[in-house]
């Protein structure tokens, strides 16, 4: 049965990029006081990457897509658009349209948009309308981030988690729907919990006109408050998106979750009954690549054959904003 009513959606393809130079736990004790022994048993990460000087963005990102416009058999000329979700993009006006030019994608429009570390929950809903209402045939969708460079690398609350990366994927209209259902949420008044704010000093143009000029800070996280945050909210959401779906939990195949932290994994797959082996993690590896986390573990997933198509997946997911979301898919046509 159709839930939605609309046409049909389908994700056909996945690619992800990491930087080539990785950062085990042992190098961070030579930064900060810690050690491979706290961060492995309080986050499950054992390394991450980081991008040097010669990758950016915009090169991961491209990296990505080619590899998910190829399993999804198209071309880059088949595609009508680019959502880029990121929150450290090369250029603040975004590098969408950068990323088009390199894949040669020229019928596409291309934009960026940022949900943080639920930007591939929220850009993969804001494609799948461009779908639904029949405007777009083929969407590239790349999440991607280079967070290493506003990381605050004497803070070892934050910058043992993270890494540099990005996934992808291609949505075409299909159609079967395989996109069965999805909620996204923001909470506001919540966002102190993690920033990566602009600062701005004064300054006087003529006078009686001030302005202020400045740059982004590292990031800052009030880390027990998300961890309370997304044990609560995520199984929330997945249980929300699966009643959309008309999907009962038992028939998830896969749960792919923002690879956070090993312990926010664990947590909401025991609140939601889903046996380990189904929750998709590869947090020793890369740690939280942000918004690339859940299309880089799901074409993992998919090019080990772990995922097959027709498989139900089950995403989700959080962070600044805050914001937390969820979407429920089968693999494939
Ligand atoms: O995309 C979303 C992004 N954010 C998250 O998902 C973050 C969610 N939060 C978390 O994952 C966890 O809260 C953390 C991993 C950040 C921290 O784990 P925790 O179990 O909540 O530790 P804590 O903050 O309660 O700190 C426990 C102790 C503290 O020492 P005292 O005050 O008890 O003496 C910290 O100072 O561990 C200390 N500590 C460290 N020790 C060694 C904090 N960071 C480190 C460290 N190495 N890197």
């Amino acid at each position: 049965m159709m839930k939605s009513s609309g046409l049909g959606i389908a994700i056909t393809g996945s690619g992800s990029a990491v930087p080539e130079t990785a950062f085990d736990n042992q190098g961070l004790t030579q930064l900060v006081e810690t050690s491979d022994e706290w961060i492995a048993t309080r986050t499950g990460i054992k390394e991450r990457r980081v991008a040097g000087i010669n990758e950016s963005l915009t090169s991961l990102g491209t990296q990505a897509a080619k590899e998910a416009i190829a399993m999804a058999e198209i071309t880059a000329a088949d595609i009508d658009l680019i959502i880029l979700t990121t929150s450290t993009p090369d250029d603040l006006f975004g590098s969408a349209a950068r990323i088009q030019a390199e894949l040669g994608a020229t019928k596409a429009a291309a934009f960026d948009m940022t949900a943080a570390c639920s930007g591939f929950i929220f850009g993969l809903v804001t494609a799948s309308q461009f779908i639904r209402t029949g405007v777009y045939q083929n969407i590239l969708l790349v999440s991607a981030d280079i967070l290493s460079r506003w990381v605050d690398w004497s803070d070892r609350r934050t910058c043992i988690l993270f890494g540099d990366g990005a996934g992808a994927v291609v949505l075409q209209a299909n159609q079967s729907d395989r996109l069965l259902g999805f909620e996204i949420r923001s909470d506001g008044t919540q966002n102190d919990c993690l920033n990566l704010p602009f600062q701005g000093e004064p300054q006087t143009l003529i006078p009686g006109v001030e302005i202020s000029q400045g740059t982004y800070r590292p990031m800052t996280m009030k880390g027990q408050e998300v961890y309370r945050f997304a044990v609560q909210k995520v199984p929330e959401v997945i249980e929300k998106a699966l009643h959309r779906a008309e999907v009962a939990v038992d028939k998830i195949d896969w749960l792919v979750m923002h690879q956070a932290n090993q312990r926010i994994l664990d947590a909401v797959a025991q609140r939601l009954k889903v046996a380990p082996e189904k929750v998709i993690s590869n947090l020793a590896k890369y740690g939280n690549t942000s918004a690339a986390s859940i299309p880089i573990a799901i074409d993992e997933a998919v090019r080990a054959g772990k995922i097959q198509p027709g498989d139900t997946i089950a995403t989700a997911g959080f962070g600044a904003g805050l914001s937390w979301g969820a979407a429920i898919f089968q693999w494939g046509r």
